[in-house]
């Protein structure tokens, strides 16, 4: 892991000091033209070399502990380092990786994996799958949509990593200063253990 921060910070400069207005400009632009938007893509792809450690080359994570970020919504991509970079969702992986990015990498690396194929899972467990079915309609869909795929600053949940899934609704249950002021905070209290388990269970099966 040293080696790969070496290796960052000898290529890339320092991040410019960009205001998340004038990144929200700079991803709109480039995915206004086609020209633009390929040129972004082939570009996010060579500056994502560093992620595809641990995000997986084509945005699917490598571990089950690491989300995915293929097809993921760019705008809640982009929202999501502006966070890691001023310390209000806290991994310190992430933060390191977040203020070393300039902001035109940033952008053109969250095109590239927005524009990836997320791979299906299959279940292992029907039962559980299908309590999960019944709460994510009940719960989560009003906000995440009833396929999973979110819009905009609300994030993509279908076939993110289920050890992720866990983790994430655990932490904003019990450890809210990872990502402090989220409205998923007030939504999970009304979750026990069993609950997380069979929603994770269905949402990482979601196509
Ligand atoms: C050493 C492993 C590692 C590397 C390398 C890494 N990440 Fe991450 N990333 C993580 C982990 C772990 C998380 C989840 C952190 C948490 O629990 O909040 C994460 C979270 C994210 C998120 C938030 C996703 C979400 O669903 O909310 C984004 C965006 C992201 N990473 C982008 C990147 C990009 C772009 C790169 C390359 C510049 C990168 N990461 C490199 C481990 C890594
Ligand atoms: C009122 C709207 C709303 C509802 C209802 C809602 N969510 Fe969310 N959720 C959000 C928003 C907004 C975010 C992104 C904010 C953040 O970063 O914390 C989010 C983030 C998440 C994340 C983190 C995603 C990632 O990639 O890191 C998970 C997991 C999640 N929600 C699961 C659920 C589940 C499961 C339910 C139902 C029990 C649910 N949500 C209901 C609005 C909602």
């Amino acid at each position: 892991m040293r080696l790969i921060f070496i290796l960052l910070s000898f290529f890339s400069l320092q991040a410019n000091a960009s205001s998340t207005d004038e990144l929200v400009k700079l991803l709109d632009s480039k995915l206004s033209t086609s020209t633009s938007f390929e040129e972004a893509i082939t570009s996010g792809k060579e500056r994502a070399w560093v992620c595809k450690f641990c995000h997986g080359e084509d945005g699917n994570s490598t571990r089950d502990n690491i989300p995915n970020l293929a097809s993921q919504n760019p705008k809640y991509l982009l929202r999501q380092f502006e966070l890691f970079a001023t310390k209000q969702r806290y991994d310190k992986t992430m933060t390191e990786l977040a203020t070393s990015l300039t902001a035109e990498d940033r952008v053109n690396i969250i095109i590239y994996y927005s524009t990836q194929l997320v791979k299906n899972r299959t279940t292992s467990n029907q039962i559980l799958n299908n309590s999960g079915k019944e709460k994510y309609n009940l719960q989560c869909s009003s906000c995440h949509g009833n396929d999973g795929y979110g819009k905009e600053l609300l994030p993509r949940l279908a076939g993110q990593s289920n050890q992720y899934l866990i983790n994430t609704l655990n932490n904003y249950k019990t450890n809210p200063s990872k990502r402090p002021d989220s409205p998923m905070q007030s939504i999970v209290t009304t979750l026990a253990s069993q609950d997380i388990e069979e929603l994770a269970e269905y949402i990482s099966t979601m196509k």
